[in-house]
């Protein structure tokens, strides 16, 4: 088996946007966490996926709550992006943030958002692959926040 730092390193090179799922807890908190493992899946019906590890807080809550709210990051959220990638159960405090129309937390000056139903879950290794149904999506104007081999990057000539 590839080591998992060598698998780790190899997948880094795979460029993406970054994102935080978001849900509320029992106790109507909302929690979340950083997300680059996110996907379109289907037009018709319009599904997405998230890959969510076993060990992460946020975990329960998303396989509990059924749905899950998508922030799709910008260039102006880098410091979001590193907040939402700790383990804190105050991520959410003085963070302008909203409630969707499914009562999902969404992040104030995201690119776009999107607000799904979970409609399938597939434990795969040490993550379970959330397949969520979009019920609301809205983009934005803004920057994309990448990610790229452990860094953070921007689009060279991006259009806003
Ligand atoms: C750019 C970036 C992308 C990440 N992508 C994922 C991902 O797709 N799935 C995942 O489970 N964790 C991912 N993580 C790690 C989680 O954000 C991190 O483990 C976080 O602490 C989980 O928070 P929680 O334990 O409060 O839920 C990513 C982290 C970063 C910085």
């Amino acid at each position: 088996m590839i080591p998992a730092d060598e698998f780790r390193r190899v997948l880094g090179h795979f460029a993406t946007g970054v994102t935080v799922i978001s849900t509320t807890g029992e106790d109507g908190r909302p929690t979340g966490l950083t997300a680059s493992a996110f996907t379109s899946v289907s037009l018709d019906p319009p599904l997405v996926l998230v890959c969510v590890d076993h060990e992460s807080q946020s975990y329960p809550a998303l396989l509990e709550r059924g749905r899950f709210a998508v922030s799709v990051l910008t260039t102006a959220q880098e410091d979001l992006s590193r907040r939402f990638a700790t383990t804190r159960l105050d991520k959410f405090d003085g963070v302008p943030h909203r409630s969707g129309t499914l009562g999902l937390p969404i992040l104030d000056g995201a690119l776009a958002h999107l607000e799904c139903v979970t409609v399938a879950t597939h434990v795969e290794g040490d993550h379970t692959i959330l397949v969520g149904r979009v019920e609301h999506a809205r983009s934005d104007s803004g920057e994309p926040l990448l990610y790229y081999r452990g860094r953070y990057g921007r689009l060279s000539g991006a259009n806003p």
